[in-house]
């Protein structure tokens, strides 16, 4: 698994932008599922039929596929990138960062000089250093689209690498995809487009899919390093079920669903609130006329950094999860 986690994480796709990580997920699935097709957003769509039984209920698992990014807005006379961010993409994070376009050329990020140097530049004084001397140098035109440039890190139990947010979702939807023999859902796994700046590939995909009850597989907050206040989820407790975000109330009996299911499977989980941000549910519980709808989490550290952390043990129950919940069927949902 940490060989696929690699993979993802070291694919370049910031949001709209997701055809990279998508052949990716393509070819990984391949010969895993019943049916797969792409829509008008570019949101990867694997159906897995209930294993016996017309009329069964349409479960729809979204994990997103996009990371956030950098697009350059205007290119300057000495060839320096000016940019703009897609997604929540800090400035604190971005000093100093490498980057990598789209079509593959690296950069480095610095600012104007500061009033004073311990200030936090704004990205409008920022830009991105491409080893160009002038316009006509510069192999970047306006638009092109970067992402942070990272490689992965194994530190044991704990993984380090950029866009963990959301391919490690990804990686535990691929792996409960493999690890499914039979379900008594109609299973949609949805890679979805464009979450970080919106639930917009969410939004589109749970419409056309008409689910009757879903969840998302995202990351979430943390609460175990220095200084960090207000949040309960640690790295390495289990994945966490997520009651309340910024942006979503879970439905109560989805939330039951997944606790229940979790200790009958002797499965470790967190119970999560977090402060603000949101996912992929959010779009889905909207949609229509309204899905039940609830989240699992995979606890992360140094979320929208270049580096960001997760704990393989929470991945791989998060996988033990998302299997045990396709087996165990809400009641009433
Ligand atoms: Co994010
Ligand atoms: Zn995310």
């Amino acid at each position: 698994m940490k060989k696929l986690i690699q993979t993802l994480t070291e694919t370049f796709s910031p949001s709209g932008y997701e055809s990279a990580i998508r052949e990716v997920i393509r070819a990984e699935i391949d010969g895993l599922a019943d049916e797969i097709r792409v829509d008008a957003l570019g949101n990867l769509i694997v159906r897995k039929k209930p294993t016996k039984g017309k009329d069964a209920r349409r479960i729809m698992i979204a994990a997103h596929m996009d990371e956030i990014g950098l697009v350059a807005s205007h290119i300057d006379d000495n060839g320096f990138v000016r940019f703009t961010t897609i997604g929540g993409v800090y400035p604190q994070m971005l000093m100093g960062a490498r980057v990598r376009f789209y079509s593959g050329l690296p950069g480095i990020v610095h600012t104007e000089p500061l009033d004073k140097p311990t200030d936090t530049p704004s990205v409008d004084k920022m830009f991105i250093d491409v080893g160009a001397k002038s316009r006509a140098d510069c192999p970047i035109k306006v638009g092109e689209v970067a992402a942070f440039e990272r490689p992965f890190l194994d530190l044991g139990d704990r993984l380090v690498a950029k866009s963990m947010d959301d391919r490690i979702g990804c990686v535990v939807a691929i792996e409960a995809l493999r690890a499914l023999k039979s379900t008594p859902y109609d299973v949609y796994f949805v890679f979805t487009t464009q979450e970080e700046i919106g639930t917009r590939g969410a939004e589109t995909s749970a419409f056309g899919i008409d689910p009757h009850l879903g969840f998302s597989i995202d990351v979430t907050a943390w609460g175990d390093t220095p200084g960090r206040k207000n949040f309960d989820m640690a790295l390495g407790k289990g994945p966490a079920i997520k009651i309340k975000d910024g942006g979503m109330l879970s439905d109560p009996r989805i939330v039951e669903w997944m606790i229940q299911t979790a200790e009958k499977a002797k499965i470790p989980y967190q119970r999560e609130v977090l402060l603000g941000g949101t996912t992929d549910a959010r779009a889905m519980q909207l949609v229509r006329a309204g899905v039940p709808v609830g989240c699992i989490s995979i606890p992360c550290r140094y979320v929208h950094s270049p580096s960001e952390m997760v704990d393989i043990n929470d991945v791989q129950n998060a996988v033990k999860l998302v299997v045990a919940l396709l087996g165990n069927p809400a009641s009433g949902l």
